[in-house]
């Protein structure tokens, strides 16, 4: 069987600001699971993030911080690169939409893009009015104007996004708006922008969305939240046109000759996904392969897109960054023919993420008020694991979840420390102590072992449907159901006692819990890489164990094992969040 290929992509997170837990379970934490699950699974993968630089949001933080935008986003370019680093989330590149390595690249494909789609005649030039600051002299684009939001009446609303219900905004529906340069009520003029003809391409869009209700049909499970804000908005409101450029100087440059695109750049949108494309294109040149080798990853139906987002992305990736590969195409294909930009095979979007500290209401994570627990914070104390494993265990796959300090530790020092380093801890222990460190022999195994070693069968077969589908908390409970069959296991079989009654059964229990044990270390692996590596070790496994097809390979009979070391350490609360 030809291997399968997967290029799969995490939100590009803006380069304005830390990375808080609420970015990790949104999007990355999934994203990297899931690439950890496929290539076990022996597909070919590249795994591609880096940050999103333009457009208002950089450009009004390093205002605020007074920094120039080029300083603002290295700095956090960085930052947030080594974030994920400290937490395993392992990308084959981290670009970045304006950093100085990848900017040419990158402005060269958003602009092969735009012309693209212009040339195909799905760009409007239109005059419209925009807010604009008449003491700052200048456009008020996206969030520089702020509001309250015409659907949710949130406060928190700006010109592009409301930030409490996460919907589109115009910016001249907002009520009450107010420029964020200088805090006056701005007025309305003319200006000049290209528009994408969405209300052309929505007929296409709908029917390539309306496949994805059909896992059978599609080859994806599409979760509910995705199609009902994509292919719902179609049907209910159906898609006005939406402009594609914005009157700012910092963004990748409109590429007309036209001397009313001077001074305008390419919507931050509009760039944001080509991102994804370019920064694989520089993937490509980096591994030897030539920037044009990009396409074996974008161009080929039998490589499947996957994008992770956060709920507040999904209008971008389900209507407008296909809309834009669909309107870049020859073809009616919905898809995309071979040679032709491929629309995603799956967008996976989680909801959001609130807190709750002890002693505290849950509430919404926020950097101005302070209610935000910061990767930088919780990587000084912690190690990763313990975060992987509760944010895996409340993902917000289909509804914001909670991350509740209390149950962190509880769930930490309970449930993860308890069935699963516990399981280890007393398997090694126990072959070190009682059978030279090694594995005692198989002896002739009764139905009790017989049905742990088919739930060893059973557990990796469904965690795979279950990380196939993106259903990671399934995946992760399945693997804990195992862990905590493994105990009732090994506390059913007794081998503390039958060491002094008969040490043939005795044996036979600890090959059955270090088969078992086998076969955790490869399915928990995804979720938590770095106890998936001490688990090997202890083990003593070769390299093999990184397949998923060795799952439930047994270790032989007299194989010998590693010394055991603490899988799960104990943690306080007080250590980080005490204020
Ligand atoms: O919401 C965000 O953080 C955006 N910067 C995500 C962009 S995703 C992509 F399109 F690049
Ligand atoms: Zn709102």
């Amino acid at each position: 069987m030809a291997q399968r290929r997967f290029l799969v992509t995490a939100a590009l997170p803006y380069s304005n600001g830390r990375l808080h837990v609420g970015h990790i379970a949104g999007a990355y934490l999934p994203a990297d699971t899931y690439v950890r699950y496929l290539r076990a699974s022996g597909a070919d993968v590249r795994f591609i993030c880096g940050s999103d630089d333009n457009g208002v949001a950089a450009l009004k933080s390093a205002r605020d911080q007074n920094r120039t935008v080029e300083q603002l986003t290295a700095h956090y370019n960085q930052s947030q690169s080594k974030d994920f680093a400290a937490l395993d989330i392992e990308f084959d590149i981290f670009g970045g939409t304006h950093q100085p390595d990848y900017v040419e690249t990158h402005e060269r494909f958003a602009q092969e893009f735009f012309l693209r789609v212009y040339e195909k005649g799905l760009f409007t030039k239109r005059t419209t009015k925009q807010l604009y600051d008449e003491e700052a002299k200048q456009f008020l684009p996206d969030r520089f104007v702020q509001g309250t939001c015409p659907h949710c009446a949130s406060t928190h609303a700006f010109g592009d996004q409301c930030e409490d219900c996460g919907q589109p905004v115009e910016q001249q529906s907002l009520l009450k708006p107010i420029s964020v340069m200088t805090g006056t009520t701005p007025v309305l003029r003319e200006t000049i922008h290209w528009y994408l003809r969405l209300d052309q391409l929505q007929g296409r869009l709908a029917k390539w969305l309306e496949q994805k209700k059909d896992p059978q049909r599609c080859g994806a499970t599409w979760r509910p939240i995705v199609l009902n804000q994509s292919l719902g908005r179609i049907e209910s409101e159906g898609l006005p046109e939406r402009a594609m450029t914005r009157d700012l100087t910092w963004g990748v440059p409109v590429p007309l000759d036209d001397p009313d695109a001077k001074g305008k750049s390419l919507y931050v949108w509009f760039d944001a996904p080509i991102g994804y494309v370019s920064f694989t294109a520089a993937l490509c040149e980096r591994q030897g392969g030539g920037a044009a080798d990009y396409d074996r990853w974008w161009k080929h139906p039998d490589c499947k897109v996957v994008h992770f987002i956060g709920e507040d992305n999904i209008v971008f990736h389900a209507i407008t960054w296909p809309a834009v590969m669909l309107a870049t195409h020859d073809s009616d294909s919905l898809q995309g023919e071979a040679g032709e930009y491929q629309l995603p095979h799956n967008v996976v979007a989680n909801s959001f993420l609130n807190i709750k500290f002890p002693g505290k209401d849950e509430e919404k994570i926020s950097k101005s008020r302070g209610t935000a627990v910061w990767i930088e914070d919780y990587c000084k104390t912690f190690d990763p694991d313990p975060l992987r494993y509760y944010l895996t265990a409340v993902a917000p796959e289909s509804a914001r979840t909670t991350f509740d300090i209390d149950d962190f530790i509880a769930r930490n020092n309970g449930e993860l420390l308890n069935a699963f380093g516990n399981f280890f801890n007393r398997t090694l222990t126990f072959a070190h102590k009682y059978f030279e460190g090694r594995v005692p022999t198989t002896g002739t195994r009764d139905a009790v072992d017989d049905e742990q070693l088919a739930a060893c069968r059973t557990a990796a077969d469904e965690a795979a449907a279950h990380f196939e589908q993106c259903h990671f908390k399934l995946a992760l409970s399945t693997v804990m159901g195992l862990a905590r069959s493994a105990n009732a296991y090994f506390d059913a079989t007794k081998p503390f006692r039958t060491r002094k009654t008969d040490m043939n059964a005795c044996g036979r229990a600890i090959n059955v819990c270090l088969q078992t044990a086998r076969t955790l270390t490869t399915i928990v692996a995804p979720v938590l890489p770095g106890s998936a590596e001490k688990c090997a070790e202890m083990l003593r496994l070769d390299d093999a164990w990184r397949t998923w097809s060795s799952a439930t390979d047994e270790l032989a009979t007299g194989h010998e094992l590693g010394e055991p070391v603490i899988l799960i350490k104990k943690l306080d609360a007080t250590e980080l969040f005490s204020e």
